[in-house]
């Protein structure tokens, strides 16, 4: 019934604004964000996402690259903590962390994918991991026994990730953006954040929505991981909050610090900075 109301450009009176941070709160009271990512020569995604939620908000950000040669901290942002194969935590460790699964994940990430699936309670899947889930039907399976058991999922495809989950090309991805988040958001259980101007948002129930901020700034590398960052570090601070609302106003600040931005490309690091100033 909820798919009969019309779909909708957000606005500004859609977007929420972080509280002020309670006197005695303390980092628990921000939630624990894990990053999975960074197969070999493509750390550099995973610590993306990883900085960009620490800039949300998050109390504590986990990264666990998928590289035994990587480096175990990242001197730009030493408050991140590097966790290899973090996805073998106890149950519930992966129960109460905001999961950010696929930044420049490669192959690897086939191997964190089952017990993060089954065990985390939020999970951001980007890149690399909705890949593995195009080709891998027992991983589709694991994504439907999430949603039976309330625990939700935000996928974040470009539009050839997109394609690549629903079995189409990029043309009809784009010919048709919101009957294509919407079918993503039905076929997969999840909320559909559809990246690319004008991003989509929809879920299984509601209507879609369309993201008017953002502009061609954004095209840049490193772009996407950062909102998957923001996306998980939101969520860490409002674990029982709508995951379509949160990835609404994800998507939205996000743009919007690319509109404050007046010239030229927008590195990645530097909308990380950017966004953490226009919140
Ligand atoms: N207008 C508005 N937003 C835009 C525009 C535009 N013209 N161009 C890009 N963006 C935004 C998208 O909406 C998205 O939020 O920039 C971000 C780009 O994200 P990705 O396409 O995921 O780019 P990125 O993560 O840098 O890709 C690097 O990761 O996902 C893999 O296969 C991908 O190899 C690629 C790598
Ligand atoms: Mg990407």
């Amino acid at each position: 019934a909820g798919n009969e109301a019309p779909d909708a450009w957000l606005t500004g009176s859609d977007i929420t604004h972080a509280q002020p941070r309670d006197h005695a709160a303390h980092k628990g009271s921000f939630g624990d964000v894990a990053v999975i990512g960074g197969a070999p020569s493509m750390s550099g995604a995973a610590l993306l996402a990883g900085r960009s939620a620490l800039a949300a908000g998050a109390g504590r950000v986990y990264v666990s690259l998928l590289d035994d040669a990587a480096p175990g901290m990242d001197p730009v942002r030493p408050e991140l903590m590097f966790r290899q194969h973090w996805w073998q935590s106890p149950d519930a460790t992966l129960a109460q962390t905001t999961v950010v699964c696929g930044c420049g994940g490669g192959d690897a990430v086939r191997a964190a994918l089952p017990r993060v699936l089954s065990a985390s309670a939020r999970l951001v899947l980007d890149a690399d991991a909705l890949n593995a889930i195009a080709q891998d039907a027992s991983l589709q399976a694991l994504l439907a026994a999430r949603a039976a058991r309330a625990h939700p999922t935000v996928l974040t495809p470009h539009p050839l990730e997109a394609a690549r989950l629903l079995g189409i090309s990029t043309t009809e991805v784009q010919a048709d953006r919101l009957g294509v988040a919407r079918r993503l958001a039905e076929r997969f259980h999840c909320v559909a954040l559809l990246k690319g101007s004008g991003t989509v948002i929809a879920s299984a129930i509601g209507p879609a929505r369309i993201n008017p901020t953002g502009n061609a700034s954004l095209a840049t590398a490193g772009t996407g991981d950062v909102l998957a960052g923001w996306l998980g570090g939101l969520w860490s601070q409002d674990a029982q909050g709508d995951p379509s609302q949160v990835a609404a106003v994800a998507a939205w600040q996000h743009g919007q610090a690319a509109d404050l931005h007046r010239s030229g490309p927008l590195l990645a690091s530097d909308l990380i900075h950017a966004l953490a100033k226009a919140r």
